[in-house]
């Protein structure tokens, strides 16, 4: 029997409400509330499978927290695309990496066919008084917070209308409203920033910044003052979008064109800096701040787009599986030169990035926590979760305290502070920036299972785990919810 990574990959096949865990260790009497996550649950299509991770049948993941006891919810989101794979055994809409395979008459129904899908399985995003599951289309899905059971579609009639938009948002508690971005395809592309100030529901377009060849966004940079894009070489074009093809496969690595970075000011809408650098490939921003007349971008950054393919489910669920790595890296901007200059903040692969982002998104910050690998090992699928301390001594960082364990995966380590930045009103600066646990779902290769672990952020040291009796599928994202307190987000 194999007891590897690829347990990550199998299908859960059950879903549980309110399954209490057994949980080993000591809960902290502080930590209250439902960590929701959101990734894919299964892969099959009738007898064949999705050729990439990203494109599995979204399943929200739900553990309820309370007086140190733990309670798993999962639920397949019902989507029209998982209702037709389940009803047809095929796919309906085009997936990142999947076609729907249309032949005949079907090819030709695509044209006036809405293709996006609404497998919704990126991230969760509490917006306009709903609880909503994110992807890269505009066919977002609410879902009840409490059962995890699909309330509908939450397609926006506003003025980014039908645009792209990027299921990883930001939510400013200075400014009291959540900033986003979206791609806008078609013959004269633009992307376009988007802010929903807290108590509306409608998106208003703050900036267009045309491009003509759109680069693949997934997330980005917020300062108290701007808005910035990374916009790797890795472009398309409208027409390719139309050919009969996964999303990702009408876009091309082009790395002669460089990391374009737009800067939009957050009050005039205003692109203040169009700056070029070095190509790399980003699906994860970490933080940023503004000092002295630039923008500090971290960001996780892998040296080409070889990762997405990577994580085609052919490589992956392979025993072997050996992905590229990306190291934690500065990018600091010049808001009137545009000059660039980069610095490697940690020497190994990071992902999945993390910060205490309820006091620290937008502002300077030490810690970052994440998931990877054995330092300075360019490869390999992540196996540890990692804190990074950016303090410098002597012109250097330090190396990062890890949590691993012999064969074991975890996913995304969210920060929870111990204070609550909503219950202190004030931010709280005399509190450390680590006081608090990380949270993530581990995956057990030999005990063939998986369980939530509650780290020490201080120390790294395991408080307690809450074991489940099979392993639960890779996710991509989560969020945190306090009880008792309006929904904020724990990461962008
Ligand atoms: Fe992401």
């Amino acid at each position: 029997m194999s007891s590897d990574h690829r347990l990550g990959l199998r299908p859960a096949t059950t879903e549980h409400t309110d399954k209490s865990l057994q949980v080993d260790g000591e809960i902290p009497s502080w930590l209250d509330g439902t960590l929701v996550r959101n990734g894919p649950g299964s892969f099959a299509v009738g007898d064949r499978r999705v050729n990439h991770w990203f494109d599995g049948l979204a399943m929200l993941r739900r553990f309820a927290i309370d007086d140190g006891e733990v309670r798993y919810t999962n639920r397949f989101l019902r989507s029209r695309q998982f209702r037709h794979v389940r009803e047809h055994s095929r796919l309906r809409l085009r997936e990142f990496g999947t076609d729907p395979q249309w032949r005949g008459l079907g090819r030709l129904r695509r044209f006036g066919t809405r293709v996006a899908t609404d497998n919704a399985s990126v991230d969760v995003v509490y917006l306009g008084g709903r609880h909503l599951a994110a992807t890269e289309t505009p066919r977002w899905t609410a879902y009840d917070p409490e059962t995890l059971r699909t309330r509908g579609p939450r397609e926006f009639d506003d003025e980014v209308g039908r645009a792209g938009p990027l299921a990883h948002v930001h939510y400013d508690p200075f400014r009291e409203e959540t900033v986003g971005v979206a791609t806008r395809f078609g013959l004269r592309s633009e992307y376009l920033v988007y802010r929903v100030p807290d108590g509306n529901e409608r998106r208003e377009v703050l900036a267009h910044i045309p491009i003509h060849q759109p680069g693949y966004l997934h997330s980005f940079a917020l300062t108290p003052n701007y808005i910035a894009l990374l916009v790797p070489p890795l472009r398309t074009t409208p027409l390719a979008l139309l050919r009969d093809r996964p999303f990702v496969e009408s876009y091309r690595w082009q790395p002669e064109r460089g990391m374009r970075i737009f800067v939009v000011d957050r009050e005039s809408g205003e692109l203040v800096t169009n700056a070029r650098t070095a190509p790399c490939f980003v699906f994860h921003h970490v933080n940023a701040f503004e000092r002295e007349g630039a923008l500090h971008l971290d960001v996780a950054a892998f040296e080409d787009a070889s990762v997405v393919d990577a994580f085609r489910l052919d490589a992956f669920d392979s025993s072997d599986f050996s992905p590229p790595g990306a190291e934690l890296r500065r990018l600091q901007i010049g808001l009137a030169s545009g000059h660039v200059v980069a610095r490697t903040l940690h020497p190994g692969h990071v992902e999945f990035p993390t910060i205490h982002y309820a006091r620290h998104n937008t502002r300077p910050y030490r810690y970052v926590y994440g998931v990877g690998t054995e330092e300075r090992s360019p490869q390999g699928f992540s196996d540890r979760i990692l804190k990074v301390d950016l303090k410098e001594r002597s012109g250097q960082f330090q190396t990062s305290e890890t949590w691993t364990e012999p064969n074991v995966y975890p996913g995304e380590p969210l920060f929870v502070p111990r204070e609550s930045p909503q219950a202190d009103g004030e931010r709280g600066d005399d509190v450390a920036e680590d006081d608090g646990v990380l949270l993530s779902v581990v995956l057990d290769a030999d005990a063939e299972r998986s369980f939530l672990l509650v780290l020490d952020a201080a120390t790294m040291a395991e408080r307690a785990r809450a074991v489940f009796s099979k392993p639960i599928p890779f996710d991509f994202h989560g969020q945190f919810y306090r009880t008792g307190e309006r929904p904020t987000r724990s990461m962008a």
